[in-house]
This record gives structure tokens, sequence and C-alpha cells, in this order.
């Protein structure tokens, strides 16, 4: 099965952070065992490398690759920013906004996402509860993704600690906006929180620590692409 750049659902996206453990040769890797288990389970897995690896990535895999941020700068005389133009150069899909570590304005959100937008680049914007996953589905994007902070690195998943979270989003969105895709993320670790997050209705999980600091993440991987197929 030949995994195209589309993105589709249920998705799984695995943020590296600034985790040095998926910092250049050890992101290739991690982001190569993604694709293998993309490729054999034929679900959609994406990876978020930190902004020095997009391009050797990308040139690597066959997989989606997301930016964790991009600036709405335009081209030209502005320094030590991240534009879109340079993740699309570099061969991102996409890219996460609002991420509760990178946190951002509505303002700026609003014009990142049509800059994202004018340049077919998918957006995955962070909320860290209901009410603003609400609000800021109401921008359009491709996917809101709920995510509860005080979980996020903490291996209590959302979907164990905060179901109702999830399954509020999920249907609040859908009944606005339901070409939205809702997808959570925090403290996933295990496959059953995989199999609940989808059975709350979420489309797709974000991940990091329990991925990017397995001893072992192809068996991890596994396990959460079986999950998501099982659901
Ligand atoms: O973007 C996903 C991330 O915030 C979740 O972190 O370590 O709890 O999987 P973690």
């Amino acid at each position: 099965m030949v995994i195209n750049m589309r993105v589709f659902y249920p998705l799984l996206l695995i943020n590296f952070k600034t985790y040095i453990e998926a910092l250049g040769d050890r992101g290739l890797n991690l982001a190569k065992i993604a694709e293998k288990i993309s490729l054999e389970y034929g679900v959609c897995i994406a990876v978020a490398p930190q902004f020095v690896d997009i391009k050797m990535i990308a040139e690597e895999v066959s997989i989606p690759i997301f930016a964790q941020h991009i600036d709405p700068y335009m081209p030209g005389a502005y320094t030590g920013h991240i534009t879109p133009e340079s993740i699309k150069e570099a061969g991102a899909h996409g890219t996460l906004l609002n991420h509760s570590e990178r946190r951002l304005r509505v303002d700026e959100i609003e014009l990142s996402l049509n800059r994202c937008k004018e340049l077919n680049l998918i957006c995955c914007i962070c909320a860290g509860n209901t009410p603003i996953a609400i609000s800021l589905s109401m921008l359009n994007p491709e996917m809101v993704a709920v995510e509860p902070p005080e979980l996020i690195g903490s291996g209590i998943s959302v979907s164990k600690a905060k179901p109702e979270i999830v399954k509020s989003s999920v249907e609040a969105i859908k009944r606005i906006n339901p070409s939205v895709h809702v997808l959570c993320g925090a403290g996933i670790s295990d496959d059953v929180d995989v199999r609940k997050a989808i059975e709350l209705g979420s489309e797709g999980i974000l991940v990091a620590s329990s991925i990017v600091k397995s001893k072992d993440p192809e068996k991890l991987l596994q396990k959460f692409a079986k999950a998501m197929l099982s659901s």
C-alpha cells in the first residue's frame, strides 16, 4: 500500500517536540519507523519533527510531515521567524498551531491559519479545553486537537482521566462544523488509551513522550496502529 501525502483518519500524529531523543538522525530513525508501521497497517501516521530536521526527514519518508508551529510573516525583511513558505519548501504538509507549549493569541492563530490555507498547508490547531476547542473550530481548520495541558507528559491519558473533554469536544464541534476533524492528546501511553480515544469519537491522537522516549517505539506504534484499526 503506497501511502500518499494525503492525511486520512484516524490520524496518529507524533510530536517530536524538542526532545533530544528525536533530534537529527534519531528523529529520522523514528520517522522511518512511523513510515514502516503506517505502510504495514495502512494507518495514517504523521510526524512533527524539529524545524531543522523537516527537510531531511521529508526527503527520506513518505508519510505526512508537520511543523510544530509557524509565524504568519510574509517572506521578506523579517529575522528569526519560521514562515509557512519555509516549511512548505522544506517538504512539510502542515503544521500544529497553538500547542499549549507554544501558545498564540486568537488573532495570531487566525492569521497563521489563513497564511497556511493560502499555501495548502494543513493545520492542526491545539486547544487546552472544550470551550477553546469549540471557539477555534469556528476558524475552520482541518483539525482541532484537544489536549489538557496538565496531562501533557504525565503518562495519564486524556481518554482515561478526562474522557468527558474528548466526548464533549467532538460532539460540540461536529454540531457546529462537521468538516473539522477532532483529535485528542496528552498522556497517551498505551493501546488502551488509543482505543478509548477513538471510541470517544476522536478521529486520531497526538502523542509525544511515550513514543519518543520508548525503548522500542516500533513495538509501541504497532500496538497503537492495531488499536486504531480495531476501534
Ligand atoms: O502534541 C502532543 C503532546 O502535547 C502530548 O504530549 O508527552 O503527553 O504525549 P505527551
